[in-house]
């Protein structure tokens, strides 16, 4: 592994029994969950027994405290046996029942600073913003405006008026054929900034300013005569690019999150450093993952520990990694730094709008009302229906522990809170979960599924899941030549296994309240959750419509449909009955064009035919 990007530049390995550091290479496999877990039977069923033990006790503790007593059992019987036989015990218990001892951890390596120090860095900083922040308007570059969190953060500004500018660092796009590497269609960086503000309803808004260039390159890609110019205006940079793929190999994540940011710091840096410089803060978009797979204690706002557990995925990994970039220029360059966490971002909390977003939980939702839809449609055709029912009776199949606790939190939630910080200096120095306090169950997000999608989910314990369901789902989808579906379904189960085994984090929340002044209560995920399914199923048509324009249309629309049944009933639109939102729905659009056929206000039309879908 090449040295600009070993783990060893953040993380160390330490001996368990003597607390010194080893001198060993780390790789980034042994970074991860996946590398300590299914390598032998026991193993594989002890853990699948824990997840039994902590669905039947509702105790995991106690679930914890019996695996000890198992294992313990099965020491002493490998040590039994290795005498008799006259071998290694160690070795025996290896061989038996997959029992290794880890004599070692990984911790973040420490900066020199104590709490004193730190305490009092972040006193002057605070300070400093607070008076930088008196005497000028708010300018902001931000990266990732194209995402799906940037697009929010877009639509927000445009609404504040201390925000008098926002320069969106943005890349050109070519998309080139799959196979051939042909350039299909090519987007100049003026011609996507165009359509992003049409996207957002945002079209000859003169706040917004599109300039190139890339996070992973030094300087992050900008002209020389774009930064002689930004320099004297900039007051925040808001890094909120980044590459949000779970999947991701190692040096791609690190490319991207840790390098992309440390260009991006350094780029504030010498903002801040330049004489007469406005500059206030850097604000940078981290995750509440960080924390990896920590799920003994609570996920602190003012601490990242390497988790007991590991991460879960290298994207996980690298946005610690991130994290820590972060708060080594705050401590060692003086860098006024605020660090905005948020949980699993998903749409509009109040409507599901998402602007075409198809990533984390928008992927299996789209999939099974998907696979739900082409069963439907192959009525009459008994070939075609008896593939599309053994499809989606394998696509209903899905890896979870029914109390795995989701933090969803929905865009406009965390948009507001990325926002807020450029408002609010006193957040300098401070690290900022934006999640939620009411996290969502696993059975719970089945029970919405089941009543807004009409599907039916059959959670499978997670490790059960991914060493006996998913292989066997696999060879039968591929013996029924549905090579895709399959590679799908496994990517799918591999990606959400580890989100939806018990056990989860919990992360800590209050300064999303205390410093950045959002308003109680946090929002409620199970509604919000609701108006992802309904969203997802008639505005996106669970991903099938990938026109970002026409997006744009429907979800205005949809928007308005829903701010009249709200100003109608006076409650949320999540909380009316699927079937009478449905109802409602028919009365109100076209659904063949998505146009509206009439306000959605008291309409007492008969029942639609056919059932919810
Ligand atoms: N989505 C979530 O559930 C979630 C949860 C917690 C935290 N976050 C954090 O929130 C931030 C935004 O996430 P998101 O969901 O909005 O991601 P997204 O939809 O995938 O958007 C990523 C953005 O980053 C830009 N980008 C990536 N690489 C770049 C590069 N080399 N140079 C310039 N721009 C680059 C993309 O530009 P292009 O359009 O050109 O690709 C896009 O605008 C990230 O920092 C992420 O870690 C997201």
């Amino acid at each position: 592994m090449s040295s600009d990007i070993n783990p060893s530049l953040y993380i160390e390995k330490v001996c368990l029994a003597t607390d010194e550091v080893l001198p060993e290479e780390i790789t980034p496999e042994q970074l991860l969950v996946t590398h300590y877990r299914d390598y032998h039977m026991v193993d594989t069923y002890a853990r699948s027994l824990t997840g039994w033990l902590v669905r039947s006790t509702g105790d995991e503790e106690k679930a914890r405290g019996i695996m000890r007593k198992i294992r313990q059992l099965g020491q002493s019987t490998s040590n039994i046996v290795a005498r008799a036989l006259g071998k290694d015990p160690e070795n025996v218990s290896k061989a038996l029942f997959g029992l290794k001892k880890r004599d070692f951890y990984f911790r973040f390596k420490r900066h020199p600073f104590d709490a004193a120090e730190i305490h009092d860095k972040i006193v002057k900083l605070k300070q400093e913003a607070k008076d930088k922040a008196k005497n000028h308007k708010i300018r902001i570059l931000l990266t990732g405006g194209s995402g799906f969190v940037g697009k929010e953060i877009l639509f927000q500004a445009a609404k504040i008026p201390e925000i008098a500018e926002v320069i969106v660092l943005i890349r050109p796009k070519t998309v080139r054929h799959k196979v051939t590497g042909e350039v299909l269609s090519h987007q100049s960086v003026e011609d996507r900034g165009a359509e992003l503000l049409k996207e957002l309803w945002l079209e000859g808004n003169t706040k917004f300013r599109f300039i190139d260039g890339d996070i992973e390159k030094p300087n992050m890609g900008i002209a020389q005569a774009e930064l002689d110019k930004l320099g004297g205006i900039v007051t925040h940079v808001i890094h909120c690019a980044a590459s949000v793929a779970f999947d991701d190999p190692y040096p791609d994540s690190f490319r991207a999150n840790v390098e992309g940011s440390q260009n991006a710091l350094k780029f504030s840096l010498a903002l801040q450093q330049a004489k007469d410089s406005p500059f206030v803060a850097h604000v940078s978009v981290e995750t509440s993952y960080i924390h990896g797979k920590q799920t003994r204690q609570l996920a602190r706002e003012d601490e990242v520990v390497f988790p007991r557990n590991f991460y879960n995925n290298y994207y996980e990994l690298t946005k610690a990694m991130a994290s820590l970039e972060t708060e080594r220029f705050m401590l060692e360059h003086g860098l006024r730094v605020v660090q905005l966490c948020p949980a699993i971002v998903i749409g509009e909390g109040r409507t599901g709008n998402n602007r075409g977003d198809q990533k984390v939980v928008n992927a299996p939702v789209n999939a099974w009302g998907r696979a739900r839809k082409v069963l439907k449609e192959s009525q009459g055709d008994w070939v075609r229906r008896s593939q599309a029912e053994v499809l989606f009776r394998m696509a209903r199949i899905f890896p979870g522990d029914p109390s795995a606790e989701l933090n969803l939190i929905p865009v406009d939630w965390v948009a507001r809170g990325i926002v807020s910080a450029t408002l609010h200096p006193e957040c300098v120095g401070e690290r900022i979960h934006l999640a939620t306090d009411n996290r969502i169950t696993a059975a719970q997000m089945m029970k919405v599924i089941r009543r807004e999608l009409r599907v039916q989910i059959s959670l499978s314990e997670p490790t059960l899941n991914r060493n006996l369901h998913l292989p066997v789902i696999t060879k039968v989808l591929t013996g029924l030549k549905q090579k895709k579906v399959a590679n799908a379904l496994g990517k799918l189960g591999s990606i959400f296994g580890g989100y939806s085994e018990w056990g989860q984090p919990v992360h800590q929340v209050g300064n999303d309240i205390d410093l950045l002044g959002l308003p109680l209560p946090r929002p409620n995920t199970e509604l919000a959750f609701r108006m992802l399914c309904r969203h997802n199923k008639h505005v996106q048509d669970f991903g099938q419509v990938r026109d970002v324009l026409e997006l744009s249309r429907r979800e205005k629309l949809w928007t308005e449909f829903i701010d009249e049944i709200e100003a109608e009933t006076g409650e949320p639109a999540a909380s009316l009955h699927s079937k009478e939102f449905f109802r409602r729905f028919c009365a109100a659009f076209d659904r063949g064009t998505f146009t509206r056929l009439k306000p959605a206000v008291a309409n007492k039309e008969p029942e639609p035919s056919g059932r919810n879908g």
